[in-house]
């Protein structure tokens, strides 16, 4: 098995990266976490990666004019450790089209929302104000339009009354750290790939079932 060589792209606290990390450990798993880079120098997923003895930099954004200058030294990075693909983790920071271009089929990230819902940020919040029985998170192959990449998978959650934001960013979030390994799993073993814009999959799965919200 060929492990592909995988950089995870972050801005803050690194919760999605530490669970691709400790996915990648199993020795079955077709990616190795080679690279951790920030736009945030301050991230703490820095420290998080570089504690799993991961090769970790920041390239903060606010030390270039512009995003193409920006993103060209992102792709000089990514370059130097032989990445093949890009996990975005909770990184805060539009990217230009033409690196968007270079990566795509190449480049996933993870949303807080079953889209196309709430793309965007204050994901919960509005799901909460919309009075939703069902949310959950996403996973998709990147491309310039925001949040609106060809869908590879997604974890439905309940709801509930008296939920919060934070409730109900705790309930997402540990279904993120479920789903976002999968999806890596998924693209580097060829299960899913993009093509022609559309996620093409290799296998089939089982279609019974639903989720009832309330249960
Ligand atoms: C995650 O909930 C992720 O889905 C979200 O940011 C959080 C990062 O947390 N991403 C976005 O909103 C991207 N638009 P983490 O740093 O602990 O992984």
């Amino acid at each position: 098995m060929t492990r592909r060589r995988v950089a995870i792209l972050i801005s803050g606290r690194g919760s999605n990266m530490a669970s691709l990390i400790e996915a990648a450990r199993a020795p079955d798993f077709p990616a190795e976490i080679a690279l951790v880079l920030s736009n945030r120098p301050d991230a703490a997923g820095l420290e998080r990666a570089k504690a799993a003895g991961i090769a970790a930099l920041a390239i903060d954004h606010k030390a270039f004019p512009d995003r193409e200058s920006f993103d060209r030294a992102l792709d000089a990075a990514l370059g130097e450790h032989d990445i093949a693909f890009i996990c975005l983790a909770g990184f805060m920071r539009v990217l230009t089209d033409g690196f968007v271009e270079r990566w795509s089929g190449r480049m996933i990230n993870i949303h807080p929302s079953l889209l196309p819902l709430y793309r965007g940020t204050q994901t919960h919040r509005r799901a909460l104000e919309d009075g939703v029985l069902v949310h959950g998170c996403t996973v998709h192959f990147v491309v310039p339009e925001l949040d609106a990449g060809p869908i590879i998978s997604q974890a439905a959650v309940p709801v509930v009354p008296g939920d919060t934001q934070e409730s109900l960013a705790a309930r997402v979030v540990v279904q993120e750290h479920r789903l976002y390994p999968q999806a890596l799993r998924m693209i580097c073993d060829g299960t899913a790939r993009l093509e022609n814009g559309r996620v093409v999959f290799s296998r089939r799965w089982d279609a019974s079932g639903a989720l009832h919200s309330p249960g």
